[in-house]
């Protein structure tokens, strides 16, 4: 059985593991090198935890909120201030232009439940970066009104994504939740204009069929959603679910059911997880090349680190009230290691670009991988196009289970060492 350590093994050639250590308290993140950059702010805040959700996430209250503002104001200062100074000396410092970055994600947590600060906070992202694609953000159902949609476009955001999670009264309970109007809710999305309707689905909740995932994935699409993410439950360890997800065998066989289902009804696979309707754009925060995270648990990947924000509320106020990074835990990748993550991500987003490789990596794809991509090619998993390697449905159903092993041996462990300390000193992905 393929193991994330075998699997790191092949692609990093090495026993080496991924590496974690306590991050200095003037670090500031590198980002010459890089072209394209995307930008992801964490708002923690949500009016009930749900017991499935395994993000770093704080109950709300108007207080915790008023204080995390100007710690994360303070946090795009510092770095915005830093990638300045790196331009500086990397570029002609007559012509005075700003970093450029393709997008803005605000995820959580429920970051509409800081509405009134999300200008302010694009603001001052502005002062730095000029943001070239849109800016996205998470809603959690009932932030679905008129009024707020009225505001979140108002504020520029030009993309949603919906945690509506199914529509299926039954398999909402048994993740905690329930229907609440959510046909009317999308009715008032369509009309507030937005260039991108996410809508997120989890599927092998017991008692979900084929027939009532097709359901859900149609409605949606009906509703107006431009893409839908159809997320396999996953059981945390330290979730506290009720009811267990179905197991493995039982989630491939429902995946490969909705992706034919997509195909049928003419949608576009987007990724391993995502379908959307042709011609629209994605909503996508994870599979970027390089991108640069602020606020709590907020990671930065970029050209030769990757770097995590404290999950500690108290200790991100904490350090930058005094100046200090919030960066809890940084890894400084080797070579192989950084390539082994460009091709996981890319393989999710089911296309390998040559170019993109190199720019990223600093070496050609054929030179670090020649061997193995010819012998991915001639197993079927992969097919050549241009300068891409796209991955087959075959290669796409390996893929669904070994991002599911990923987010138990890597995220989940990570995560929990990060909720229980705020400041780890090191630790080890092998
Ligand atoms: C940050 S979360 C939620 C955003 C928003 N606060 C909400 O609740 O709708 C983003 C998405 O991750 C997915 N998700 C969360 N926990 C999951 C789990 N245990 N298994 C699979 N998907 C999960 C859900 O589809 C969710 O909408
Ligand atoms: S699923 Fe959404 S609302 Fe629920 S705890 Fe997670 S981030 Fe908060």
């Amino acid at each position: 059985m393929l193991t994330a350590s075998l699997l790191r093994w092949i692609l990093t050639r090495s026993r080496r593991p991924f590496a974690f250590e306590a991050c200095p308290l003037d670090w500031h993140p590198e980002v010459t090198g890089l072209e394209q950059i995307g930008l992801y702010v964490h708002i923690p805040f949500c009016r009930t935890l749900c017991s499935f959700c395994p993000y770093c996430r704080e109950l709300y209250t108007q207080k915790k909120a008023a204080v995390y503002l100007p710690a994360l104001l303070q946090e795009i200062d510092r770095t915005g201030q830093a990638v300045a100074r790196q331009r500086d000396e990397s570029s002609n410092p007559d012509i005075a232009t700003k970093r450029r970055a393709t997008s803005l994600y605000f995820g959580g947590g429920t970051p509409a439940l800081m509405l009134d600060d999300l200008p302010v906070i694009i603001d001052r992202l502005r002062q730095y970066f000029e943001i070239t694609e849109g800016i996205g953000i998470e809603l959690h159902p009932q932030d679905i009104t008129p009024e707020n949609l009225k505001r979140l476009r108002m504020a520029g955001i030009t993309m949603v994504s919906l945690g509506l999670q199914s529509f299926d009264p039954e398999a909402l309970a048994r993740i905690g939740r329930s229907e609440d109007r959510f046909a009317e809710r999308l009715g008032w999305v369509r009309e507030a204009g937005f260039a991108v309707i996410d809508v997120d689905l989890i599927f092998a909740i017991p008692g979900q069929t084929q027939d009532s995932l097709r359901r859900d994935i149609a409605l949606a699409f009906d509703l107006g959603a431009t893409q839908v993410s159809t997320y396999p439950f996953i059981d945390f360890t330290y979730a506290d679910n009720r009811y267990k997800p179905m197991d493995k065998k039982a989630k491939r066989q429902l995946l490969d059911e909705l992706a034919h289902f997509c195909q049928e009804i003419g949608l576009i696979r987007t990724s391993v997880w995502t379908f959307a309707k042709p011609g629209t754009g994605k909503y996508s925060s994870v599979t970027r090349d390089a991108f640069l995270g602020f606020g709590l648990s907020a990671t930065s990947l970029l050209q030769h680190t990757f770097s995590i924000n404290t999950f500690s509320l108290a200790g991100y106020i904490g350090r930058l009230e005094k100046d200090q990074s919030p960066t809890a835990l940084k890894l400084n990748f080797s070579l192989r290691q950084r390539a082994a993550y460009f091709l996981f991500w890319g393989s999710y987003g089911l296309l390998i670009n040559n170019q993109r490789f190199t720019a990223i990596i600093g070496q050609p794809l054929e030179k670090l991988y020649g061997v193995e991509m010819a012998l991915a090619v001639t197993l079927g998993f992969l097919r050549r196009s241009g300068d891409d390697y796209l991955l087959t449905n075959r290669a796409i159903r390996f893929y669904h289970d070994l991002e599911q092993l990923y987010t138990t041996a890597y995220i989940d462990k990570t995560w929990s060492i990060a909720r229980k300390e705020a400041f780890p000193r090191r630790f080890t992905l092998s």
